[in-house]
């Protein structure tokens, strides 16, 4: 499903950057070069960066810093699909509409071009192009949201361990918190730093990023129900496969979606201060509840 007509923009400018971030195909070794490659451009709506930039852009007109930052989420969640669709984990043959990096390349190549991504996102922030405190702070704030510590890593080992298992809403809360929320918060939060935005401006943001990637999470559990593997670029009906704890699972479809509804109306409303500035997020946010896919 395609984002919202005046996205588009943002996300050639994405591609762009990913394209000019990512090694060459060609530098040695390229096996990995081009499993990285392969993963990264396989397809993907580039929702992170996108949130990255749109929130940089009520702060200021310049976006270049959040697009390079965009880019480092980009390769975290990236990496976070390689890993997630290993046999180990989630056991996915298919991702963005193509056979999954392991499947393609092996899982040596998969694991390590994982390993690869993960690292390219530390080099990106720390070179991306602003004052030292704030590149600072966006690493710090991407590091803690990527990790173990109601983290996604932690999110990731949680979801695995509940596999099969009955659970309460609370555990379901940190897994999605956890494994989605947490990025997708990150890649507002760095947006609102690249952007220059103060402090208290920076914790709203939070708060809305927190609601979205929450809701994210939700709706993708939803459409994992509701969708075929053709429309998601992935395997569908995997996560009752599986006995995953998901929204679903636990409430029914339609809780599930009113709950999601209720988080994207919070996340909106955190944005009233910013009127007009914020119209793209507030759309943004509209097509992440709304996405099909
Ligand atoms: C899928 O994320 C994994 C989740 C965290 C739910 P996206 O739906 O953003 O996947 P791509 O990047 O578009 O492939
Ligand atoms: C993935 O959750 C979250 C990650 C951190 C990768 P899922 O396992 O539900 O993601 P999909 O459905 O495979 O994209
Ligand atoms: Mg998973
Ligand atoms: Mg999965
Ligand atoms: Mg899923």
């Amino acid at each position: 499903m395609k984002l919202p007509a005046f996205f588009e923009e943002d996300r050639q400018a994405v591609e762009q950057a990913l394209e000019r971030l990512l090694p060459a195909e060609s530098t040695p070794p390229p096996s990995i070069h081009r499993a990285m490659r392969y993963s990264v451009f396989a397809g993907g709506k580039r929702v992170r960066p996108i949130l990255c930039m749109e929130a940089a852009r009520i702060f200021s007109a310049h976006v270049e810093p959040a697009i390079a930052a965009g880019c480092a989420l980009e390769f975290i969640h990236t990496y976070s699909l390689i890993h997630d669709d290993l046999p180990a984990l989630d056991n996915d043959d298919l991702r963005r509409g193509k056979p999954t990096c392991h499947k393609q390349f092996g899982e040596a190549a998969a694991i390590l071009a994982g390993d690869a991504l993960l690292t390219l996102a530390f080099q990106t922030l720390a070179e991306t192009p602003l004052a030292a405190d704030g590149r600072v702070a966006a690493i710090q704030e991407v590091s803690r949201a990527a990790g173990t510590v109601r983290g996604m890593v932690g999110g990731q080992v949680a979801d695995l361990e509940a596999e099969g298992k009955t659970i309460q809403p609370e555990m379901l809360e940190y897994i999605h918190r956890s494994k989605t929320a947490a990025l997708i918060r990150a890649s507002v939060v760095t947006g609102a730093i690249c952007g220059g935005a103060g402090e208290a401006d920076v914790e709203r943001l939070r708060r809305f990023g927190e609601s979205i990637g929450w809701a994210f999470q939700v709706v993708d559990d939803i459409l994992d129900v509701e969708e075929s593997s053709a429309a998601l670029g992935k395997t569908a009906g995997k996560d009752q496969a599986q006995k995953k704890a998901t929204y679903p699972a636990l409430f029914g479809l339609e809780k599930s979606r009113a709950f999601a509804e209720k988080l994207v109306g919070e996340a909106i409303a955190e944005l009233a201060p910013y009127g007009e500035r914020a119209a793209r997020l507030r759309e943004l946010a509209e097509f992440l509840a709304a996405r099909r896919a």
